[in-house]
């Protein structure tokens, strides 16, 4: 019994020894990411979305493993900027994960960087179809724009004839407008009107004005969430575009959540399709919102880009974990195509492992008051949506 004892402990306090001595292993995550100019609100929300996901599931590492986050401000749409923070982050840094970046120049310029040095790249936000098919590295857990607007098409087809398109002249507006003229016109409906506002620095004023004298039933429009949403939001009010009898419909962003609290009453009864509203009511969502609250005050509410930081890091964890924290970029890849979580605050999601991109449902929702604010209130699911732009390449 004694030696028994006694070879326990000899052996006890050799792990003890061997746990010391090894260095604890530390895994680079690269976040560029936008925290500065007029989309800096963005980039703070994908921040807080991540770092509470950090904070809450900190015992979901494998033991000795500890990440170091290297986050960089690439400023907003800045594709040489971007480029050459990413060129650091990996010459540098030896960064093994990449992950961040709202805006999708910035993320066409970085996708070849991620080829040559095999860095797998976990897109938080931006949704231009086309980004996961410019490097073998990437996988997406924001959205498609297609995946929002096209689905929005075919449903305001069945209720409207004519509609006038409006975007955000950069490619997310661009996929924006495509996917919903794809869905409208398929359904029987026209298009009778469409113009492409600038990005920085928008007036909208005029272009609503453009939209109020072409008389359609319906406007579709998208701009990036943040500021601009709230403000051409307002020039729809202000021009009275709403009791000219103009509905105003568009992919989630245009009612971001965040946002709603400064839009006054305008986005009352706006119609959007997306995969993420603050409002909804699944048990995962109000676990997600109550831990938010706690982590970052009773008035902090998240967005659609909170949600996108939080699964993009689930998804780095699962690949830390299955791996050990031995990290293989290819075998990342391998595995995060299996990737899945039926509990995401979004609703059940996965990665297609064809195009790495998200499949996720895209819920109707509704602008309403409840409980004194405004809130996209979800009536109507589409469930576990690919993104179409892509089903359209294969045929
Ligand atoms: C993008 O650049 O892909 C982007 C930016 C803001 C959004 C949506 C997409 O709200």
């Amino acid at each position: 019994m004694r030696i028994k004892t006694f070879i326990g402990i000899l052996a006890a306090g050799a792990a003890l020894l061997l746990a010391v001595a090894a260095p604890a292993q530390t895994i680079k995550i690269g976040v560029i990411n936008t925290y500065s100019g007029p989309f800096a609100t963005l980039g703070d929300l994908i921040d807080k979305g991540f770092k509470l996901y950090m904070k809450q599931n900190a015992d979901k590492l494998p033991p000795g493993v500890k990440i170091e986050l290297v986050i960089r401000d690439d400023g907003g749409p800045n594709p040489d900027k971007a480029k050459q923070l990413l060129q650091e982050l990996i010459v540098r840094d030896r960064i093994q994960f990449l992950t961040g970046v709202v805006f999708t120049p910035n993320a066409l310029a970085m996708a070849p960087l991620t080829q040559e040095a095999k860095l797998p790249f976990f897109i938080m936000n931006a949704g231009t179809s086309v980004i996961t098919e410019r490097s073998p590295y990437i996988a997406r857990f924001s959205f498609t724009l297609w995946q929002s607007s096209y689905p929005l098409g075919a449903w305001a087809s069945r209720k409207y004839k004519r509609a006038y398109i409006a975007v955000s002249d950069f490619a997310p507006g661009h996929d924006s407008e495509a996917g919903f003229e794809r869905g409208f016109t398929e359904g029987g409906g026209r298009i009778v009107g469409k113009v492409r506002i600038p990005l920085a620095n928008p007036d909208f004023v005029p272009f609503m004005q453009r939209v109020k004298d072409a008389k359609p039933e319906v406007l579709m429009a998208f701009t990036p969430a943040g500021r601009q949403a709230t403000q051409i939001m307002k020039a729809y009010g202000d021009l009275g575009l709403d009791k000219a009898g103009i509905k105003f419909i568009g992919p989630g962003d245009i009612t971001t959540d965040e946002e709603l609290p400064n839009m006054g009453d305008a986005p009352l009864g706006v119609i959007t399709m997306h995969h993420y509203s603050a409002a909804a009511t699944r048990p995962a969502n109000k676990a997600f919102i109550a831990a938010w609250k706690k982590e970052y005050g009773e008035k902090s509410v998240p967005s659609f880009m909170s949600v996108g930081g939080w699964d993009a890091m689930d998804a780095i964890y699962y690949a830390i974990r299955e791996q050990k924290g031995k990290i293989d970029p290819d075998r990342t890849m391998a595995l995060v195509k299996k990737y899945k979580n039926p509990n995401s605050p979004r609703g059940p999601i996965a990665i297609d492992p064809e195009t790495r991109d998200i499949i996720q449902n895209e819920y109707i929702r509704e602008v309403k008051r409840v409980g004194g604010q405004l809130a996209n209130v979800e009536f109507e699911t589409i469930s576990m949506v690919k993104d179409p732009w892509k089903e359209y390449q294969k045929k």
